[in-house]
């Protein structure tokens, strides 16, 4: 979809030829003369229309406006959260019409600017999405234009660019979540991240099994040893910053289908367990958008991939594995298999001398019960780095909430047989997990995501959301001014890693 900005007078809004206008209106409008702003001001005063987010009234060919179809939609108080109610209500009821170039006016807005043309830009082209890539006669994504008209560029250039980069970032962490697991094999998520590796600033590595056995990647190995597909470790990397800059490390879980191993998930949904790599899909989303929008900062993305699956070879309830820190781990459950994955990675980041390190993962079904499908859970022992965290997400609408990590919660995962179990019991399972991986960050600024119930959304609209790519772009172009802390002097070994 091609995303335009232009600025247009009342006048020229009321002369562009398009399939469909919408006009936002938010608090009190302008009584202006032309055609589009009598049309509010006489149906906000006959009562058939309100400015409540949402609220929506549509006019066909109506005198003194080209449009062929006119959508006046109510914007609430103008901001950002109430825009993107309103645009996404708006291109609903644009769904089934042959519309193909919107014109999308900002201009009666009374705060008008940078949040506003963003969340305009994203709304647009999250509700356009259409998943189609394993359809025989995928429908026809008839929307190809959107011009997005405001009253002053300066004041919506950058915010109206970022939700663009944004939209194209989001667009891919939705395809690649959405695709079925054989479609999206670890070898085949390794292959979008070497196409991402063709845009400007992007850079990829793609580790195999040989590899990662060399790494000593114990764990991960462990759980990709039931999968006849050979298991991925993605490493990609944005330069935009000094080279001397510490990056930011982004660690997506990619498991490509949990079946649970022999710990079997019942059959009941498990098709959804394709999503168990919406972490990875959030990382190779945030890289393109860092693509687009070129930051001036260096950030790493780590993918361990692989499926976890029963097998002749498939780990078992009671095995012990060595991770790469050295530490070892009693699997008691094999369908607690992100955090096996994971904790090589932590590992793996250390090397990287990072200003932090957050991964994100659809870790443990304990999260949906607390938070549900509307904040991811956050995990930090850093309180300035869960505090950027959260305030991202607030900007960016894309919100989390802070968990607690006390280390009375970790009292569960005392193994008998080794340094560690992987699971905890059924009480603060989210927040076990997050301990267990706290274990193998311990000399890192890191953060957890669990996006379990967030990622993506179960029933008739089952598909992934492309969350948190909004949360983790805002979070690292945040970074951008803020002067790194002198990266940690000593790199932590295997050893001393384990020791602790
Ligand atoms: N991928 C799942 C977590 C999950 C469950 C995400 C439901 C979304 C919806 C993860 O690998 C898992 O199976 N976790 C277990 C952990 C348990 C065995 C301690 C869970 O949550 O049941
Ligand atoms: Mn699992
Ligand atoms: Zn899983």
């Amino acid at each position: 979809m091609d995303f335009e900005l232009k600025t247009l007078t009342p006048a020229r809004i009321c002369a562009e030829k398009c399939d469909a206008l919408i006009v936002l209106v938010a608090g009190e409008m302008n009584a202006g003369t032309d055609a589009v702003s009598k049309m509010v001001t006489l149906a906000l005063k006959a009562g058939d229309f309100e400015n409540k987010a949402g609220k929506l009234l549509s006019a066909y060919r109506p005198e003194g406006v080209a449009a062929t179809r006119v959508l006046l939609a109510g914007a609430g108080d103008g901001s950002a959260k109430s825009i993107r109610t309103a645009v996404h209500a708006a291109m609903v009821a644009l769904k089934n019409t042959n519309a193909r170039r919107v014109l999308l006016s900002l201009c009666a807005l009374p705060q008008a600017g940078q949040e506003t043309a963003r969340a305009a830009v994203l709304a647009c082209a999250d509700a356009a999405y259409l998943y189609s890539t394993t359809k025989s006669k995928p429908a026809e994504q008839k929307l190809r234009q959107v011009l997005v008209a405001v009253s002053s560029l300066a004041a919506s250039r950058a915010g109206f660019e970022k939700g663009v980069g944004l939209a194209s970032g989001l667009a891919l962490a939705k395809e690649w979540a959405n695709r079925p697991a054989n479609h999206a094999t670890p070898t085949m998520l390794a292959q979008a991240a070497r196409d991402l590796g063709k845009l400007p600033g992007i850079k990829v590595e793609v580790l195999g099994p040989k590899e990662v056995a060399k790494l000593g990647m114990g764990s991960f190995m462990a759980v990709a040893q039931g999968s006849e597909e050979p298991l991925r470790f993605i490493v990609l990397r944005y330069d935009g910053g000094a080279k001397t800059e510490a990056p930011v490390v982004l660690i997506g879980k990619g498991i490509t289908f949990d079946t649970g191993g022999i710990s079997i998930k019942p059959a009941a949904e498990m098709d959804e367990m394709k999503y168990d790599m919406g972490g990875a899909a959030s990382v190779l989303g945030t890289f393109r958008a860092l693509a687009e929008l070129q930051p001036a900062l260096n950030v790493v993305g780590l993918i361990p991939a692989c499926e976890n699956m029963p097998d002749g070879r498939a780990i078992k309830p009671g095995d012990v594995v060595t991770s790469m820190s050295g530490q070892t781990i009693e699997i008691l459950n094999t369908d607690a298999e992100g955090r096996l994955i994971l904790c090589d990675a932590l590992t793996y980041a250390a090397r990287f001398k990072p200003r932090s390190v957050v991964d994100i993962a659809t870790l443990t079904g304990a999260c949906v019960i607390a938070l549900g499908a509307v904040r991811s859970g956050l995990f930090s022992a850093r309180d300035d780095l869960a505090q950027a965290l959260s305030s991202a997400g607030e900007k960016s609408l894309d919100l989390c909430w802070r968990m607690p990590l006390d280390d009375e919660y970790a009292e569960g995962l005392k193994s008998n047989f080794a340094d560690m179990g992987n699971v905890a019991g059924r009480a603060g399972g989210a927040i076990t997990a997050a301990k267990f991986l706290q274990k193998f960050a311990t000399e890192l600024p890191w953060a957890h995501l669990d996006i379990a119930g967030t990622a993506w959304k179960s029933g008739v609209a089952k598909g992934s959301t492309g969350r948190p790519v909004p949360l983790l772009l805002q979070y690292l172009l945040d970074q951008v001014d803020v002067p790194a802390e002198a990266p940690p002097s000593a790199k932590p070994t295997a050893r001393r890693a384990a020791k602790t």
